[in-house]
């Protein structure tokens, strides 16, 4: 167990050693059996969380405000748009000022090519931990929430089991890449073979695809990528798909709709689903475009365990608040 955590930062999925996610794993573990007993775990009476968003959250806030309520704490929900931060406040002043007031800064900011540079200012004048509640490029606790729960429902041996990341058809908008990203940095430490199925248009940043083939060489797993969603799915043990944007070939809203539109067909259907192994799980970080990216027969029937992962937000939050912002 790696206990030395006490002051760190989250922002990228590897800031945490293997290790070290194993300790968060355990620790949240915990937590979440204290809750279901009713056994009070204030480790972080007095302590006061800002949570700073410059984008819309259910999940995120949600999980976050309650876990620090629980833990003996505080959270602040703090909404960029109702600070100064558009009349002049840099990231020094955030990182300086509101970590004299507060003990942790989170912080959601998902803009491209601006959120995790943000973030990174930020840490740098900060004298408390920063937490990623997602950037352009990474979401974090996201991705030990979806660790948790594959834990959870297949074991700890997660070795020689696939686990498809797969694009997914969804019109609302160009969502952030930074789920399928985080998912290829963390899933080949734990032993998972990650296999990545996207359209030719929906290419991940060429930085992290490397860094995911580094992680997959040096813990003997499998890295694959396919333009093919039923050749990902095929004898799957996890079923992990979502949509994203097209944001590395256009950043450009109509473009990207554009592009987005000739893959109507890419949706989790029941007929997908039976290409992936009998017991396989489906996994989706919410929100879904319902029967649009996910039919309802699959994302409300037996093998969804999406509810679960957003539970597991909490605990995972809860886990890493107590072990750095003590
Ligand atoms: N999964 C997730 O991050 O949900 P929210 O965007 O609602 O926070």
């Amino acid at each position: 167990m790696q206990t030395e955590l006490r002051g760190r930062d989250l922002i990228g999925d590897l800031d945490f050693s293997r290790e070290e996610v194993e300790t968060v794993l355990e620790v949240a573990l915990d937590l979440k059996r204290k809750r279901a007993l009713g056994e009070a775990h204030p480790y972080l009476r007095d302590k006061v969380l800002a949570m700073l968003f410059f984008f819309s959250s259910t999940r995120t806030r949600g999980s976050f405000e309650a876990g620090m309520a629980q833990l003996g704490g505080h959270a602040a929900f703090i909404e960029s748009k109702t600070t100064q931060i558009a009349h002049g406040d840099t990231p020094k002043e955030i990182g300086e000022i509101f970590g004299r007031y507060f003990d942790g800064i989170a912080i959601r900011h998902v803009d491209w090519g601006i959120g995790n540079q943000y973030l990174n200012d930020v840490a740098r004048n900060s004298r408390v931990p920063i937490f990623n509640m997602q950037c352009e490029i990474y979401h974090p606790f996201q991705i030990l929430a979806d660790l948790l729960t594959i834990v959870e429902k297949k074991g700890r041996d997660l070795r020689r089991k696939k686990m498809v990341v797969s694009w997914a058809y969804a019109a609302s908008y160009q969502k952030p890449i930074s789920v399928p990203q985080s998912l290829i940095l963390q899933m080949p430490r734990f032993g998972l073979d990650v296999v990545l199925a996207h359209p030719p248009e929906f290419k991940l940043m060429p930085e992290i695809m490397d860094e995911a083939r580094r992680q997959a060489r040096k813990y003997g797993v499998g890295f694959e990528v396919v333009d093919d969603m039923q050749a990902g799915f095929k004898d799957a043990d996890v079923v992990y798909a979502k949509s994203w944007g097209a944001l590395l070939a256009t950043t450009d809203q109509e473009e990207g709709a554009r592009i987005i539109k000739k893959y109507e067909s890419w949706i989790t259907d029941e007929r997908k689903m039976a290409l992936a192994k009998p017991d396989a799980i489906y996994m989706h970080p919410l929100p879904a475009d319902r029967q649009i990216e996910v039919s309802n027969a699959v994302i409300d029937g037996p093998q969804s365990v999406v509810y679960d992962e957003a539970e597991n937000r909490m605990h995972v939050q809860k886990a890493v608040m107590a072990l750095t912002m003590h």
